[in-house]
This record gives structure tokens, sequence and C-alpha cells, in this order.
């Protein structure tokens, strides 16, 4: 837990106060993630919020999110294992879920894995709780901050497969720091996966996949699966489409599905 304020913990304190919409609080949670920031040396870039949420899924934040979401305590180690009622078989982390569309149907579709989800955006955390609600979803937890903070408090060898699905690209060239897609991610990814798990990546930026695949290889621990263009355009059926993609895909952008495999340690 972050802290505590008499007998309730101050998150707690807080999601109260912003369910009356109160921009105060969320400023409040907000610098309570910077301190994070600071300890760990992470940052998000990008929003926190956007419209206001209505009144049916505040409701449904404030009851799910103190059982669903993940608290990390600097310097402490996670056992992802113990976040699930029922112990799951595997571990499968998505980075980035937007609101949550891909990480619900995979949920759906793996009932034995343990999902956990990365999202520092507000709005996105309510859809995915929305969905979590609405299809009554056990394997489903969430971290709404910087994925780094979590990954960085996960064992060696926890995770059997990781999602990046459309991180934002960073056009400018000044900017490419911000990019989830970064060396001390990668390395940190291949730390975390398992021997022959995947790390499926997406984007419909042409500049960002050339990054990703320079950022993946020049890492060395990775092999990338796809040896043809026609395979990486299109996105293979186990791989539940996303808003952003939707999106691109109306914009009339392609957009490209890699997947990685961690290579065995010797
Ligand atoms: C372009 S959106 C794509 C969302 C979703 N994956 C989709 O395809 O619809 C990128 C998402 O990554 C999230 N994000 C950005 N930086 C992040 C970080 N450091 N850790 C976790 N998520 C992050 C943003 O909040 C945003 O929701």
């Amino acid at each position: 837990m972050v802290g505590s304020h008499g007998k309730k913990p101050i998150w707690w304190t807080r999601l109260k106060l912003n369910s009356d919409i109160d921009q105060r609080s969320l400023k409040n949670h907000i610098v309570d993630m910077k301190n994070l920031e600071n300890i760990r040396g992470s940052r998000v870039y990008g929003r926190r919020q956007g419209k206001p949420l209505r009144k049916a899924s505040q409701d449904r934040l404030d009851k799910y999110f103190p059982k669903l979401n993940i608290f990390v305590k600097p310097t402490e180690m996670i056992d992802p294992f113990v976040l699930f009622d029922e112990k799951p078989d595997d571990i499968w982390l998505e980075i980035g879920f937007g609101k949550g569309e891909h990480l619900v149907a995979q949920a759906i579709a793996h009932p034995n894995v343990g999902f956990i989800g990365c999202e520092p955006f507000l709005n996105g955390v309510s859809g995915l709780i929305d969905h979590i609600d609405r299809e009554k979803i056990e394997n489903v937890r969430f971290f709404m901050d910087d994925a780094r903070l979590l990954m960085d408090a996960l064992p060696d060898r926890s995770l059997s497969r990781a999602f990046i699905l459309f991180p934002d690209p960073w056009r400018k060239k000044r900017h490419y720091k911000r990019r989830v897609v970064s060396p001390g991610n990668v390395a940190v990814l291949s730390r975390l996966l398992k021997d022959d798990a995947e790390l499926r990546i997406a984007t419909d930026h042409h500049d960002y996949c050339r990054w990703i695949l320079a950022r993946l290889l020049e890492n060395n621990d990775f092999d990338w699966k796809n040896d043809h263009p026609d395979d990486w355009h299109k996105r293979p059926a186990d791989w539940p489409e996303t808003r952003y993609e939707i999106k691109a895909l109306k914009a009339g952008r392609k957009s490209a599905y890699m997947t990685f495999v961690r290579k065995r340690r010797p």
C-alpha cells in the first residue's frame, strides 16, 4: 500500500474523493505517483485522465480498485501468482492496455492464466473495470502506473508472455527517449520472460516499427519469429484486435504484428 491515513489507506480516501470528480484529489494521487517516480527514476508521458468518469463507472472503479489494483512498494518484490484468488498456471503481462479490450479477450480465452495489465490512464483502467464487471472476469489484475515500476518488482522468469500493443510512437526525435520499447525496458523484459516465452509487439507507425526491431535484435536475447512481411502484416488469429488498431485501420494505416521469442538461457 502507498500509505495509510487513519483506518483507511490514503489511496482509498483519494478514490472516494474522486467519486465527486474532485480534481484536487486526483492531483494528490498524481503527486504520490511523482514521489514514486523520484524514488525509482521512472516517468509516465501522456495523459493520466481524460473526460470525467460517468457515475456508474466511478462507482465500479471505487468497488474494484482496492481488490484488483496491484500496489508496489519501492524495493519490495511481488510474487505475481499470489495476486489471484486461484493460483494461475502462468502469468501474462500487457503494457499499456488502453481500455482493456485485448486484455479481457485474452483473459476469457485463457482462464488458467493470470493477467497483469499496466496502464497509467485512469479512463483506461475504468474501461477495463467496466469489462471485468460485465464479463465477470476473475483472472485480471492491473497496475495503474508506469509498467516499469511494476516490472522492476517482479522476479526473474516470472512471465510466460508479454504484450506491448500500439505503444505511443513519440514521433519527434527529441522524444524518442519516451518510447516504451527502450533498451532498458527490453532488458527488463528479457529478465522477466521465461525461456521460449513470447513477446508480442504491434505498431502502425513505420519508423517505430524499425526502432522496435532494432531494439529487440540488438538486445540479443530474442529471436524474431516472423520471417516474411506477409506474416507480420497479418494479425494472428489468437491476437484479439485493439481499440487503437481499429482506429489506425479506419485511417488507412497498416499495422505490423511482431512476435519475438525469449532465447533459452545457457
Ligand atoms: C496508443 S495507446 C494504445 C492502447 C492499447 N494498447 C490499444 O492498442 O488500443 C498507448 C497506451 O500506452 C499507455 N502507456 C504509455 N506509457 C506507459 C507506461 N510507461 N506504462 C504503461 N502504459 C503506458 C498509454 O496510457 C496508452 O493508453
